[in-house]
């Protein structure tokens, strides 16, 4: 049986750094609101010459170097992210350009649960036999879009990537069960008008109203704690484990009461859950994966245990897998 082994992770943010504070003075805001209602503090924003592609490749070259491999071994590179630097080519190709290599490459869009579906997609081509080693990044510059005038968007996000490499093999590792969703009826929740291909539509959105990301917040908050912990839930009992065999819950970092609240659901407790939201707000398609490259580096679980991964976002849509972490020592089929 093959398996994809998780063999490398990493992550990159930009260094420019967004506070509460700074937001005080842009927006009719307080660092008191925007702690107790989310739990962000700080969140970090693209400058100049930062980009998608410059991210996306600073944080696969920190994977592929925790995986002791170069660009060359990689022969399929699977993006996530809604906020491509171009829509023509994909953002997987435009990466692949700059890190070097030959692999195949195309991108996930399912916005911010992106990282997760990418993920299932990648592991099952391994699993089939048709790749060997994939590189799956989560990768989004959501601030570009964001409407610093509207302070109950612009208090949430921040920009930066993920990444993991995956590799064929032999012990039972990596994504062991899988939970997506979607439910398109609840687009108008969370959804930016004007950066698509209804044209002449969307030039015309672009010039004379908002392209800017659109949220309700309150509906999205419901939808997000009910998914949450449903999706983590079910798909523990798909993997053939009970909550008590998870490690760490390594949830998408969009509001800590909404984490929070699927954490009480799973009854897992604090020091079982990552949360870095302070620090880097909701990076969308990369929360995920840098969530994961920080709890691993930080040494918070090891070879062998069990992880819950969770997503929810625009589409609405919804993803949750359990990973078995296998990042030391795990045997590779066809060194
Ligand atoms: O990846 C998925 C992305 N999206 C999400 O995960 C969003 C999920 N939703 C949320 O996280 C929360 O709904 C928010 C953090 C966006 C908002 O928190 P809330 O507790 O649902 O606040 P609310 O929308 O009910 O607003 C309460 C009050 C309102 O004022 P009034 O009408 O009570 O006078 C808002 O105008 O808070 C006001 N408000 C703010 N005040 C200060 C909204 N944003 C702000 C702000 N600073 N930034």
């Amino acid at each position: 049986m093959r398996h994809a082994a998780i063999t490398g992770y990493g992550m990159a943010v930009p260094q420019k750094v967004l506070s509460n504070a700074d937001l005080e003075r842009m927006v009719d805001t307080t660092d008191e609101w925007i702690v107790s209602r989310t739990g962000i503090r700080e969140r970090r924003v693209v400058g100049t010459g930062d980009t998608t592609t410059s991210l996306a490749v600073a944080a696969a070259r920190n994977a592929l170097t925790v995986a002791g491999l170069t660009a060359d071994d990689i022969d399929l590179i699977v993006v996530a992210t809604c906020t491509p630097d171009q829509f023509v080519v994909s953002e997987a190709c435009l990466v692949q350009a700059q890190l070097g290599g030959t692999a195949a490459a195309f991108d996930v869009g399912a916005a911010c649960s992106g990282f997760v579906y990418a993920l299932s997609v990648a592991s099952l081509y391994i699993q089939q036999g048709l790749h060997q080693r994939v590189l799956v990044i989560g990768v989004d510059t959501l601030t570009r879009f964001i409407d610093y005038t509207d302070r109950a968007t612009c208090v949430l996000f921040g920009d930066g990537a993920g990444a993991v490499v995956l590799e064929a093999s032999d012990q039972e590792r990596g994504l062991l069960s899988i939970v997506l969703g979607a439910d398109g009826t609840g687009s108008q929740h969370l959804f930016a008008p004007g950066w698509g291909a209804l044209v002449p539509e969307s030039a015309m959105l672009v010039s004379e109203t908002r392209p800017y990301l659109q949220m309700n917040g309150q509906e999205v908050f419901r939808f997000a704690v009910r998914v949450m912990g449903d999706a983590a839930a079910e798909a523990v009992e798909k993997a053939g484990l009970a909550l008590e065999d998870i490690a760490m819950f390594v949830p998408h970092q969009a509001n800590k009461r909404i984490i929070d609240a699927a954490a009480r659901r799973l009854n897992l407790p604090p020091e079982k859950v990552w949360q870095n939201l302070d620090r880097y707000g909701n990076t969308s398609a990369a929360s995920v994966p840098i969530a994961l490259a920080e709890a691993a580096h930080d040494g918070r679980f090891e070879e062998g245990d069990n992880l819950v991964l969770v997503a929810f976002g625009a589409g609405l849509a919804w993803a949750a897998g359990v990973v078995r972490w296998g990042v030391a020592g795990v045997p590779r089929l066809n060194q």
